[in-house]
């Protein structure tokens, strides 16, 4: 093992969702410990991404083929697959009272099914020493009024990272989750204006996360530093799911 906390020098390392936010600080943190970085996201922010050091290509997590030839990708590029992370993800709640078929639908198949892919492809794609993080949320360990759809979609991820790590540690292949609580991306401030609130209930910190603070976590998993961590959800969410605050935040203005 390397000596270098969180070394990741010369690993292929794929990130869905990494053209904004947190998935964004992961390749950005990747890159700098070394990794060969291929982002797939939905977004046409290929130059962009490219411009920071890491490959890109256009991809629906959704969609199991499109995902299964991006991870072939991959290994074309850079030799193998070391480690997945599982983060893209879509907040298209509603409260359930204005809960809509083809909302919920769209985002059980990006949050849940998009996952359950990712994993899968890379699964078939990976050897012993291999790590998948995925991208829960703290709704999906802990209640939060109007977040119903998805905190059920996390819950998903978080059941799907128990079930997947006994059936792949055999392979020596660690699988994860964080649970990120608020934290201060595009999809949080969308999330909030449409939920007609300044922000969630959060927790001891009492404040939202950066994306690094959450990207640090996922890194940790992502490395050999975290060898005999597997089947872990962890909440990176301020102590959200700690107790309780009356506290509101703000997820745009500090
Ligand atoms: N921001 C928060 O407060 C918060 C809290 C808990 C969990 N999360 C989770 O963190 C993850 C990252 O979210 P973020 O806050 O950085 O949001 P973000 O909107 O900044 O980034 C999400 C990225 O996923 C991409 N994406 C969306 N649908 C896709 C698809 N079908 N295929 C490929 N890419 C797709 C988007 O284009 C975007 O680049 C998500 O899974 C989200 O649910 C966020």
């Amino acid at each position: 093992m390397s000596t270098r906390m969180f070394d990741l020098t010369g690993k292929s390392t794929v990130v869905t969702g990494g053209a904004s936010g947190i998935g964004e600080a992961v390749v950005r943190r990747f890159l700098a410990a070394g990794a060969k970085v291929l982002v797939l996201d939905i977004t046409d922010s290929g130059a962009e991404v490219e411009s920071w050091g890491a490959a890109f290509r256009k991809t629906d997590v959704s969609d199991l083929s499109d995902l299964e030839s991006a991870l072939d990708h991959a290994i074309g590029l850079h030799g193998g697959l070391d480690v997945m992370v599982n983060n893209a993800g879509i907040a298209l709640h509603r409260p359930l009272s204005e809960v809509e078929p083809e909302r919920n639908t769209q985002m059980f198949r990006v949050n849940a099914q998009g996952v359950i892919y990712g994993m899968a492809a890379a699964a078939a794609r990976m050897g012993a020493g291999g790590a998948i993080v995925n991208t829960a949320s703290a709704s999906g360990i802990s209640g939060v009024a109007g977040l119903v759809e998805y905190g059920a979609t996390k819950g998903a991820v978080v059941a799907a990272t128990l079930n997947a790590a006994m059936e792949l540690g055999p392979r020596g292949i660690r699988v994860n989750s964080v649970c990120p609580g608020l934290v201060r991306t595009p999809l949080a401030i969308r999330s909030a204006s449409r939920l007609g609130k300044s922000g969630h209930m959060i927790a001891a910190l009492e404040r939202p996360a950066q994306p690094e603070e959450i990207a640090a976590v996922i890194h940790f998993l992502a490395s050999d530093d975290a060898s005999y961590v597997t089947g872990q959800s962890i909440a990176v969410d301020g102590g959200w799911t700690s107790g309780t605050t009356t506290k509101t935040v703000d997820a745009a203005n500090p």
